[in-house]
């Protein structure tokens, strides 16, 4: 679809947009300068997307479009349309429970207040798909654009690791040594 203009009651031009989050389609009425960031939040109710600066620097507001991570403050939503966008709620497995990357964060303990963690769960998803088996170095380059004033980062790069593993269909056993040291490969040794 689409965008049609029209004008609203405060006089201000309005675009009829569709929007296709999460594999729902929306159909909005928004003006032209409403950012797909406050569209998914405000408008959608999708308050998973944080906002943080607003200025694409600390990747708190990451989503998906087309599967390449994007700052959504920096999109309009009338500029969202005819891709497919994917929030921090489209991330979990079809039958509702945690998506690799999420699991990978709960399990790693990637998240102290959680307010970046869904700009870092989205890129990582992203990450993952073009790099799926990172080495350390370049589990840390795929954070390198998400900021996260709480967690020291070590963590989140333990769960990039994780997440890795899990998409591959191994798991994370009990076991001490950090965060990441007793995962596992499936069928490899425990
Ligand atoms: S809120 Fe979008 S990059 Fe910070
Ligand atoms: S967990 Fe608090 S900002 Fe990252």
């Amino acid at each position: 679809m689409t965008v049609s203009a029209q004008t609203g009651e405060t006089g201000e031009a309005v675009h009829d947009v569709r929007l296709r989050v999460n594999g729902v389609v929306h159909d909005l009425r928004v003006p032209a300068r409403r950012l797909l960031s406050d569209a998914l939040r405000h408008d959608l109710g999708l308050t998973g997307t944080h906002v943080g600066c607003e200025h694409g620097v600390c990747g708190a507001c990451t989503v998906l479009v087309d599967g390449r991570s994007a700052r959504a403050c920096l999109m309009f939503a009338v500029a969202a349309v005819e891709v497919d966008i994917t929030t921090v709620e489209g991330l979990t497995r079809p039958d509702g429970s945690l998506g690799p990357v999420q699991q990978a964060f709960s399990e790693c303990h990637g998240l102290q207040c959680g307010f970046c963690t869904p700009g870092f769960l989205t890129t990582i998803t992203a990450g993952l798909e073009e790099n799926p088996d990172p080495t350390h170095e370049e589990a840390r380059d795929m954070i390198g654009g998400n900021l996260c004033r709480c967690t020291g980062y070590q963590n989140i790069v333990a769960a990039v690791e994780c997440a890795a593993v899990l998409r591959r269909g191994g798991s994370r056993g009990p076991g001490p040594g950090g965060p990441h040291a007793s995962i596992t490969e499936a069928g490899g040794p425990s």
